[in-house]
């Protein structure tokens, strides 16, 4: 088993590359010097929602501010943000072998295909977390929620499979990712509301008019993707197509009938209202944007996702970044019915 370099040390990269490595993996860590300063002062501290608490020594640790260092990569994990990705690819493409596997472990429906365009000769392939990752500091991170890495498959994984089974990582193999994409889209369509509530997900989801932005996005996405034929892979208990229903429930049926959807880190946030905070570009483009992209393949429109990418693009411009509920609902039904 060769060497996994992670292209992307943040939340999923120090979390999945660090329990690789705690695993036996020859790992290398590719990211800022911010963190490597970190991961230099503390090591990381990796826990889980089922009581794992691994701690990794800064000499038990490769840290690496420069792609060159995925030189001797057998495989590579692309955990950078989709903004990240075309120049993240750039870099890897001056290093990379012709013989190496990138898996990109990232949301959205098109960043292997980034990554392809510019890894001509390397096989890339698909990847999805369904888990929550929280950074906490200090080299800690922490899954929040439960999941197997879902990848599409290639016969080479299969000689890295065991080193992800011992990390508590088992890799889930599909002929064909895109049904779980847009799965796990659905899901995600949350995230623009979870950052303009400027709210923990949590509360955010406690509160039935939020809820209802949710379902409203998720049925323009389910019926978007009914007329192209797409069948959202099941993720959840429930089917995606039910979850809208469940969303729109009171609060006190809510909390009754969906306690798993609460079971939350209270503290936990979505990675785009960590985006805003810290001014960077966020992922709406890749998540509601293409909801909005679907519907003009399909000479249709998507007023509720058009109107999120457009929240979210003026937040990121430095405007408004805080919304109440009801106020964010009444705005998405205006745009639903003009
Ligand atoms: N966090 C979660 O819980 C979670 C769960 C499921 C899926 N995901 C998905 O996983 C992907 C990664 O998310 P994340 O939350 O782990 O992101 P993140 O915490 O922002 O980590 C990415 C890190 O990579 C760095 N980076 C970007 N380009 C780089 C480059 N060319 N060379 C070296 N370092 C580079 C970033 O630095 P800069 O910020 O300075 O660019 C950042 O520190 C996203 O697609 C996300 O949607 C996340």
């Amino acid at each position: 088993m060769g060497r996994i370099a992670v292209m992307g040390a943040g939340s999923i990269g120090c979390y999945v590359g660090g329990r690789l490595a705690a695993a036996g993996a020859d790992v290398v860590l590719i990211g800022r010097e911010r963190l490597g300063r970190e991961i230099a002062t503390h090591g990381l501290r990796l826990s889980d929602y089922r009581g794992a608490n691994i701690v990794l020594r800064p000499d038990q640790l490769t840290y690496a501010t420069v792609a060159s260092a995925a030189r001797e990569a057998e495989l590579v994990l692309v955990t950078v943000k989709s903004a990240g990705t075309a120049a993240a690819a750039q870099e890897l493409a001056r290093t990379l072998r012709s013989d190496t596997i990138v898996v990109s472990l990232q949301n959205g429906l098109t960043n292997a295909s980034t990554l392809s365009r510019q890894l001509t000769t390397q096989t890339v392939l698909a990847g999805m977390v369904p888990f929550n990752v929280v950074q906490r500091g200090e080299g800690a991170f922490h899954q929040g929620t439960e999941g197997d890495l879902e990848v599409e498959w290639h016969g080479r994984l299969a000689a890295h499979a065991a080193v992800f089974e011992r990390a508590g990582l088992p890799l889930r193999p599909h002929d064909d990712l895109r049904p779980v994409q847009w799965a796990k889209l659905l899901l995600n369509l949350n995230n623009p509301i979870n950052a303009l509530s400027d709210l923990p997900l949590k509360q955010q989801l406690s509160q039935r008019a939020y809820r209802r932005c949710v379902a409203l996005a998720q049925r323009e996405g389910l019926d978007l993707l009914a007329a192209s034929g797409i069948v959202p892979a099941k993720l959840t208990r429930l089917p995606a197509r039910w979850i809208p229903r469940v969303l729109d429930l009171p609060d006190t049926v809510f909390r009754l009938v969906a306690a798993g959807m609460l079971a939350i880190d209270p503290l936990a946030r979505s990675s785009m209202w960590e985006d805003l905070q810290a001014r960077r570009a966020t992922e709406i483009d890749w998540i509601n944007g293409e909801i909005v992209h679907l519907a003009e393949r399909l000479g249709r429109a998507a007023p509720v996702n058009a109107t999120l990418v457009a929240l979210v693009q003026a937040a990121e411009r430095g405007g408004r970044r805080q919304w109440g509920g009801a106020e964010l609902l009444a705005r998405l039904k205006h745009a639903a019915e003009t």
